[in-house]
């Protein structure tokens, strides 16, 4: 089959490095991808936001699916878009990409239909008297959240009062997260270790791919600002063969069946955030596609035709037997810009990535463009070196991935040091 992978970061070039390797796959597009994914398919300018001009490309190439990567395009309604000319997508329409695009709606779903999260009261705009007065009565610490889509960095956890009138501050007068903070959404602060859940899903079936671990903030010792995610590992030993089993019946299965009768089937990847907690597994946020980095350390993980389970998917007949998971394990770095997720500067040729001779390592290519034919730093999140074993040891995998990255060099490198260190004392 032919497929067309939309998308440019870290989680695109894992998603094409696994859809490479499925036996079903003729030929793969790249729209816009990156120089790291040159050797893995085709390179295509077309910009993402015209949909037109992206039917027209896949009726010119036969494109039999349509991969989506990251949640904006989905958001504005990618999907709904290319499924009314009647092209195969795995990526969910507008209205079921809302559990991502919208926390009030995801916080609401998961009430009417009993799915576990945090307590929760939302609050407009115009409401700035009501929520300071909630504030007054309310218990710490507690999670301030903007509706909307704000790259992972719309959520404030508030210690104290005065912390959580700051926020609110911030949030309704000074706009930080401009029109995406129009609402918000306060929660109460739930204690536990958080895991990643990819269900991969027709709307009606699903199979979930191996836990992951992502590492939010920037520092060591999960220290500083929120990030779109500094590394990750996986399996994560955090969530047992039992833990699973109680997620996928009492979170994903129920979500999903939420979503059908609001009208809202839901094709693609569902990701579930987790907030391991004494009362058990509850959701800390739903995304509409697969995360970044996790992808990194999870796809290298999933064998078999990964082209064809999500073909199945867009099909709306779900294939779970077309993949099966190695046992293996896996840990990915983020090679970052000094500075992120403040301010950085780009351009900063890198080196080093052909130093690493290692088969058990990946380099995941991000925030990088080509300029002159040297590749150059072009983002925050630059690089995810992984490594990836065909057995389960995280302590091998973390060497590795370290060893790797190491050899990496450019102006203000950054990468946290302690990726993976939150599995061992669980494997
Ligand atoms: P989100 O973007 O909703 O995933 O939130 C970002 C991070 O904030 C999460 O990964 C958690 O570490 C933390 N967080 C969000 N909501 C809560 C909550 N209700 N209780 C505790 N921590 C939370
Ligand atoms: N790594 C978190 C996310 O993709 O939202």
């Amino acid at each position: 089959m032919n497929v067309c992978l939309i998308g440019s970061g870290g989680r695109e070039h894992a998603l094409a490095y696994r859809i490479k390797k499925s036996k079903s796959l003729s030929n793969l597009f790249i729209i816009p991808g990156n120089p790291g994914m040159e050797s893995l398919g085709n390179l295509i300018d077309i910009p993402v936001n015209d949909f037109e001009a992206l039917t027209e490309f896949c009726k010119e190439n036969l494109i039999d699916l349509v991969v989506v990567g990251p949640e904006q395009p989905l958001a504005v309604g990618i999907a709904d878009y290319l499924r009314s000319k009647g092209i195969k997508v795995f990526g969910p329409d507008k209205a079921a990409a809302d559990i991502e695009v919208s926390k009030s709606f995801s916080k609401a779903l998961m009430k009417k239909y009993s799915i576990p999260t945090a307590k929760y009261e939302e609050f407009g705009s115009g409401q700035k008297d009501e929520v300071l007065s909630y504030l007054t009565v309310s218990d710490y610490p507690l999670v301030i959240k903007a509706d909307g889509l704000a790259a992972g960095k719309g959520v404030i956890i508030c210690n104290n009062h005065d912390e959580a009138k700051d926020a609110v501050e911030k949030i309704f007068t000074e706009k930080i997260f401009g029109s995406a903070g129009d609402k918000i959404v306060i929660e109460e602060f739930m204690h536990g270790l958080e895991a990643s859940v990819f269900a991969v899903t027709d709307g009606v079936n699903f199979v979930c791919l191996p836990a992951a671990q992502d590492h939010k903030r920037v520092g060591d010792g999960d220290t500083g600002k929120n990030t779109g995610g500094m590394g990750a590992y996986a399996p994560a030993p955090l969530i047992t063969p039992q833990l699973q089993n109680v997620i996928d019946t009492k979170i994903i299965q129920p979500t999903l069946n939420a979503l059908l009768a609001e009208g809202r089937r839901f094709i693609g990847c569902l990701y579930a955030g987790i907030m391991v907690t004494a009362e058990g597994p509850k959701v800390v946020e739903f995304n509409c596609r697969f995360g970044d980095p996790e992808t990194q350390v999870v796809l290298p993980l999933v064998e078999g035709d990964f082209a064809k389970l999500l073909y199945s998917a867009a099909e709306m007949n779900l294939d779970k037997s077309s993949v099966s998971f190695s046992g293996g394990s896996s840990v990915c770095v983020v090679a970052a810009s000094g500075g992120y997720p403040d301010e950085f500067k780009k351009g900063y040729e890198i080196k080093g990535i052909d130093q690493i001779n290692d088969d058990d390592i990946i380099v995941f290519h991000a925030g990088v463009k080509k300029t002159d034919g040297k590749i150059v730093t072009n983002g925050g999140r630059v690089l995810g070196v992984t490594s990836v074993l065909k057995e389960n040891d995280l302590k091998k995998a973390k060497e590795k991935a370290y060893t790797a990255v190491n050899k990496i060099c450019f102006d203000d490198i950054y990468f946290r040091h302690d990726i993976s260190d939150k599995a061992f004392d669980k494997v």
